[in-house]
């Protein structure tokens, strides 16, 4: 479904934006030729030092994290995303690089079906959580991001580490010129109309249609403390290296947050 001209965006714009052919095509390649930036790979070794532990991947997508997490040694993956075919472009790859252990599943962040997520008799919950190149800021509303990470926290164990991405408003000069006339647009009644809230942008590139909140660094301490995550690290993606042509191509500059189960 199509959002008209003017309609407010919500989770069904989004989920139809990306099993959209071109944004699944875009997504899978990146899945089979990508894999893991430089930069994620430094974040995973240093705060999922346990390769045993179970760990919960949400917005797997195609898989591209799913298989780069199988490749640093991970065995207990489970991996959800709420458009099917991403999820089923995910299964196809693990299935051809011999992973089929992983455990993928169509599930929604804002509403998750614990008892299908674990199995395990007794129930152990995640030993850690990931949800990677901006997924949980591609969920329209404040209030369904906060039940986005109320849900994983309540998965995981305590103590278990989550790592996310988002964007970051004031990461640049012109990002912060930008949003300053963004505001007044807001101020104006002058917005985009589709549009949830400021610091939200709907936009259309190479993957096809793309809804994304870009947060400031308050918001997201804010939301981390209302739902039950202890902030411990964030680094802005160029502070960790460069990224080769293809990584910086295939995406933008982006805030890696890490974060602990209280
Ligand atoms: C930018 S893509 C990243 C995909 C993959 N993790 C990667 O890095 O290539 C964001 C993913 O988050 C998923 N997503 C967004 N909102 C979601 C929700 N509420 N529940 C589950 N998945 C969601 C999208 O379907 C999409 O696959």
């Amino acid at each position: 479904m199509k959002p008209t001209t003017g309609s407010k965006i919500t989770a069904e714009t989004v989920r139809a934006d990306f099993n959209d052919p071109q944004a699944v095509v875009h997504y899978t390649r990146a899945a089979h030729f990508l894999g893991l930036w430089k930069s994620e790979r430094v974040l995973i070794e240093r705060f999922f030092p346990d390769r045993n532990a179970s760990l919960l991947e949400a917005g797997c997508g195609s898989g591209r994290v799913t298989i780069g997490l199988w490749d640093l040694g991970f065995r207990r993956l489970t991996a959800f995303d709420f458009a099917e075919e991403l999820v089923a472009q995910a299964q196809a790859l693990a299935a051809a690089r011999d992973a089929k252990a992983i455990r993928f599943l169509h599930a929604d962040a804002t509403a998750l079906p614990e008892r299908q997520l674990i199995v395990d008799i007794p129930p152990t919950r995640f030993g850690g959580a990931l949800f990677m190149f901006n997924g949980l800021m591609q969920i329209p509303g404040r209030e369904n991001r906060r039940a986005a990470l109320r849900n994983l926290q309540s998965l995981c164990r305590d103590g278990a580490p989550f790592l996310f991405t988002t964007h970051d408003r004031d990461h640049s000069p012109v990002e912060r010129a930008s949003w300053r006339l963004e505001k007044l647009r807001w101020d104006s009644g002058k917005q985009d109309p589709r549009l949830v809230e400021f610091g939200d942008r709907y936009f259309e590139d190479e993957a096809g249609r793309t809804f994304m909140h870009l947060p400031d660094r308050t918001e997201i301490l804010v939301d981390l403390a209302a739902t039950g995550w202890r902030h411990e690290h964030d680094v802005l993606r160029r502070e960790l290296g460069r990224e080769s042509p293809a990584v910086r191509d295939f995406s933008d500059e982006c805030r890696f947050w890490v974060a602990r189960r209280t």
